[in-house]
């Protein structure tokens, strides 16, 4: 099998045992995974009453309708009351859940009752538009209390979201508006990025409007309002009737709303994900599974304790990290947290760790890319600040090398934070495999162990359990409360990716290969999938491919990721010209990465991109990718065995 990772040849490392001093006062213990393990659908009922149920279930898991799970299905609850209302009325209105700190360095505390008074007047605003539970509302905000406030609004009224991160193209949001029917569509103006404004506003005009010659010709069909936060003060072009202002709206809306219960299954949102196709994947998550097991997480993983932790995860709300480790997983947990808004070298590099000082900031949960990127910033830049108050790191999205984490611990944490490394996905909803910070002896680069009430093997083709030391296949073998309930509008899709693998078996694949070290510690290689990890965010081939041959010039396209210090994988492209189409040379190569930026997002543009007068392929026409990322890497070539024409090579290699 091909795997892609960084770094994680050293898997006979010395691990580090969490200290004493942490380990008595931390919330989870050794007794979790017993608990879990004696009765497993008790102890995850037994989680989803840290929770407030309107009405309270009586049934744990249905999986009669496998693989569409129901987790506490008779149950009613209220996301939005269980994050705001709930920590109000216990008292805790004066505590800030939000310290936000905007990139231009203005700032703003939320206090939990400025929260629910937030949330309310946008509760009472969507459902003056006439905005129902079911409805779909499409979210394209930077990281600005608003944004958080609409997601609360929309739990609140059982109004299912789609966040869709604001660095996608109109392309992108377009196609996201459609396939989910949105109604709504909840903006900015504009965004600060750099120390600049940059346009949302004029992005979801494009979107909504379509025009002439472009992807879409014309206006979307289910979008009735957009709602729009004045962020940069910029100009906007506005549609009247359609167009409304949050300030003029929201803002003026009355500030008291009862919070409804809704079922345990009702769906909470949409989230899109790359899959293996050029089409993304419309992921839906329900409300009392998701929210459960993401309270659970965020208590026992970060070793959260409300009222005196600091929480700061530097993820943005357009990924599934943003929404469960932003905004439902601590909120339901009375967190106070920061949220900023900015790129971490804005104005410079000491921008997070001011932050750090500023707020005292005591957990801090990261990408490995960022962790490396701070490595190559150098560490004179944190370490000119105090950063004591830190107690425990996290990182996600990607497969950390032991050099990063060791540099994590030790220059951002003093050399004594425990690391959490968490693996998960967009699918899983919540954390699945990480250490327990005071419980787990943790090895760099390791995820170490399935959290209590998770189950997962590792397999090989045959679905045969590897034992220690051997590659194999990532695969979950129970149901899980956060588990995804489906594709959006594609059931079929659903089935066939995640299910049909290890059909026999009833397993959900998670297209990741992993190993089992020689002491049982799980170690996760990367993808076995044609999806790329870029910066920790999940990039398809196809999907750049399908931008790639958007223009003109090109008849063919290949894409693969390649290992990439920084980056965990750098994508690196290569097309063939139409037939009569000049090769400029670089200028052609600038205009094919601006097409990829413009279709997909900048995160999509490739690294490199070569010209080539071929692609390698099998008798069957598949493309080699395998050899391409040989290429891409610098390696010798694999097997070229199977190929119709191993000298295609030669050509290759020359146009790069
Ligand atoms: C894929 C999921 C989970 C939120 C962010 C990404 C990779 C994620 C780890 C980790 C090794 C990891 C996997 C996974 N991944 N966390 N700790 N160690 N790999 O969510 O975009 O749905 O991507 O990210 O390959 O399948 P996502």
């Amino acid at each position: 099998m091909t795997t892609s990772t960084s770094g994680t040849d050293e898997t006979a490392v010395a691990s580090y045992a969490p200290s004493a001093e942490f380990a008595a006062q931390a919330n989870a213990g050794a007794d979790l995974y017993a608990a879990a393990e004696n009765d497993r659908l008790g102890f995850w009922a037994e989680q989803a009453r840290r929770l407030h149920w309107h009405t309270p279930f009586t049934e744990v898991l249905d999986w009669s309708d496998a693989p569409v799970a129901k987790w506490f299905a008779d149950g009613e609850l209220n996301v939005a009351y269980n994050c705001v209302d709930r920590h109000v009325l216990d008292g805790h209105g004066d505590q800030v859940a939000i310290h936000w700190e905007g990139e231009p360095g203005d700032s703003r505390d939320v206090t939990y009752s400025d929260l629910l008074a937030d949330v309310s007047q946008a509760a009472n605003t969507l459902t003056e538009l006439g905005l129902a539970s079911g409805d779909r509302v499409a979210i394209y905000m930077p990281m600005i209390p608003e944004a958080i406030v609409s997601m609360l609004a929309c739990a609140r009224l059982g109004l299912t979201h789609s966040v869709v991160f604001a660095g996608f193209s109109a392309t992108a949001l377009r196609s996201r508006i459609d396939d989910a029917e949105a109604k709504l569509v909840i903006t900015t103006d504009g965004q600060w990025r750099r120390g600049k404004p940059a346009p949302i506003k004029d992005t979801v005009d494009e979107a909504v409007d379509g025009a002439a010659g472009s992807a879409f010709e014309n206006a979307a069909a289910s979008v009735e309002h957009v709602l729009v936060v004045k962020r940069t003060d910029s100009e906007v072009s506005w549609t009247d009737g359609r167009d409304l202002w949050w300030h003029e709206t929201v803002a003026k809306a009355s500030k008291t709303h009862e919070a409804q219960p809704f079922p345990a299954e009702h769906p909470l949102f949409i989230l899109y994900t790359s899959g293996t196709t050029g089409k993304p994947k419309g992921i839906i998550h329900t409300s009392g599974g998701y929210l459960t097991q993401t309270s659970y997480t965020h208590h026992n993983v970060f070793d959260h304790k409300a009222g005196k932790d600091v929480y700061w995860c530097t993820a943005d709300i357009g990924w599934v990290t943003g929404h469960s480790y932003i905004v439902y997983g601590p909120l339901s947990n009375r967190a106070t947290q920061v949220v900023y808004e900015g790129t971490p070298n804005s104005p410079d590099e000491h921008r997070h760790w001011n932050v750090i000082e500023k707020y005292k900031v005591s957990i801090y949960y990261t990408s490995p890319t960022l962790v490396r990127t701070f490595m190559k910033w150098g560490k004179e830049i944190p370490e000119a600040h105090d950063l004591s108050s830190i107690r425990l790191l996290g990182s996600v999205g990607e497969p950390i090398n032991p050099e990063a984490w060791r540099w994590f611990r030790d220059v951002v944490g003093g050399g004594t934070a425990p690391i959490v490394d968490t693996w998960w996905q967009t699918e899983t909803g919540a954390i699945m495999i990480s250490p327990l910070p005071g419980v787990t002896s943790t090895k760099p680069g390791s995820a170490m162990t399935p959290l209590p009430g998770i189950c997962a093997k590792i397999v090989d083709d045959d679905a045969k359990p590897l034992g220690n030391g051997g590659n194999g296949y990532l695969v979950l073998d129970e149901p899980w409360p956060a588990m995804l309930r489906g594709i959006w509008g594609d059931m079929d899709r659903y089935k066939d990716t995640y299910w049909s693998r290890y059909a026999e078996e009833g397993w959900y694949f998670a297209g990741d290969g992993a190993k089992y070290d020689e002491d049982g510690a799980l170690w996760v290689l990367g993808r076995v999938d044609d999806v790329m990890n870029v910066s920790g965010h999940r990039i398809s081939t196809s999907e750049v491919e399908s931008a790639l041959v958007t223009h003109h010039s090109v008849a063919e396209a290949a894409v693969v990721g390649a290992a990439d210090d920084t980056t965990g994988q750098g994508i690196v492209a290569f097309v063939i010209l139409r037939a009569g189409e000049e090769n400029t040379g670089d200028a052609l190569i600038a205009e094919l990465k601006a097409q990829v930026s413009k279709e997909i997002s900048p995160i999509a543009r490739p690294r490199e991109i070569s010209i080539v007068p071929e692609l390698p392929k099998t008798r069957s026409g598949k493309i080699m990718r395998r050899l391409l990322r040989d290429v891409a890497e610098g390696r010798e070539l694999g097997d070229v065995s199977t190929l119709v024409d191993p000298k295609v090579f030669e050509a290759i290699k020359k146009g790069r």
